[in-house]
C-alpha cells in the first residue's frame, strides 16, 4: 500500500514523510522543485515532479491511497486559495475517482463550513476549504477529512481532542496531525469521517473509537 502525499514538501508534509518513513510505511511525495528531493531520498521517500496547477497525474500510478496537505499559504492571494486549496483539490479528487484510489485524507481546516462567520480576511480560504470537503464527500472515493485548528511547530504529544468544547486552546501541533493522518490511513473506520483536531487529552491511537459519523 503506498501513499502519495500532496504538499510533502510543507510543513505537515515533511513530518508525514519523516514519520512514514520512520514507520516503514511506503509513501511518495509530490513535489514541484527538483531542488526539493535530496531531502525527500535522504530519508528513504520516494519522490515525483507535478504541480497542482499543471500536471500531477502521473505522481499516482502504483499508489492506493492519497493524503491531500497542500495549500497556497498565508502569503499569497486569493487566485492561489482558489487555484490550490480549491480547484487543485477538486483535480486531485477526480484524479483518484479515475484511478480508483482507495482512501484520500483530506486536511482541511475548523470551523469552514461557515464561511461568513469567519474573520473577513479568512472567509474566501474557508469557501475554498468548505468546497473542497463537499467536492470530496461527494466522490466515489472513501475519505477522511481531518480539520486542525490552528496550526503549531510544538512537538506531538500524542493526544488530542475532537470536540472544541471539550478542552482549552485551539491550536494543534502539526506532528500530532500528522500521527493522525498515519493513524487513518490505518483505521479504515476512519472513512467517511469527518474529524475536528485540537490539542487535547485524548490519545491518538484511540481516535476512531471516540469519533462519531458527521
Ligand atoms: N495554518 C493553519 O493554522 C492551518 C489550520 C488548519 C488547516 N491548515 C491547512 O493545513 C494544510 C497544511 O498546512 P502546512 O502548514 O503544512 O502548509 P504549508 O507548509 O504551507 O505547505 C503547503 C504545501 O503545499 C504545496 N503547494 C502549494 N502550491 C502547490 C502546487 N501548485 N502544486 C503542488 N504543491 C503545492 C507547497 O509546495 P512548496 O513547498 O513547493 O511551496 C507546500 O509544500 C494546508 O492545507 C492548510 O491550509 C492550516
Amino acid at each position: 500500500m503506498k501513499t502519495l502525499v500532496v504538499g510533502a514538501n510543507g510543513k505537515i508534509g515533511r513530518i508525514l514523510c519523516r514519520l512514514a518513513a520512520e514507520g516503514n510505511k511506503p509513501v511518495r511525495a509530490l513535489l514541484r522543485d527538483p531542488e526539493q528531493q535530496a531531502y525527500f531520498h535522504s530519508i528513504g521517500v520516494e519522490t515525483a515532479l507535478g504541480d497542482l496547477e499543471g500536471a500531477f497525474e502521473a505522481s499516482l500510478e502504483g499508489c492506493d491511497r492519497v493524503v491531500f496537505t497542500a495549500g497556497s499559504g498565508g502569503k499569497t492571494g486569493g487566485d492561489k486559495t482558489l487555484l490550490i486549496d480549491l480547484y487543485g483539490a477538486i483535480r486531485v479528487i477526480e484524479a483518484c475517482e479515475a484511478r480508483d484510489i482507495e482512501q484520500v485524507v483530506m486536511v482541511s481546516a475548523m470551523n469552514v463550513e461557515l464561511p461568513l462567520a469567519g474573520p473577513p480576511a479568512m472567509r474566501h480560504y474557508f469557501v475554498a476549504k468548505k468546497l473542497a470537503d463537499e467536492r470530496l464527500r461527494a466522490s466515489s472515493v472513501a475519505h477522511t477529512i481531518l480539520r486542525p485548528g490552528l496550526l503549531s511547530d510544538e512537538p506531538a504529544t500524542g493526544k488530542v481532542r475532537t470536540d472544541a468544547a471539550a478542552g482549552k486552546g485551539y491550536k494543534v501541533s502539526r506532528e500530532n496531525v500528522a500521527l493522525c493522518i498515519l493513524a487513518s490511513l490505518d483505521h479504515p473506520e476512519s472513512r467517511g469521517q469527518t474529524i475536528d483536531l485540537l490539542d487535547g487529552d485524548d490519545p491518538i491511537a484511540t481516535l476512531f473509537a471516540q469519533t462519531s459519523q458527521h
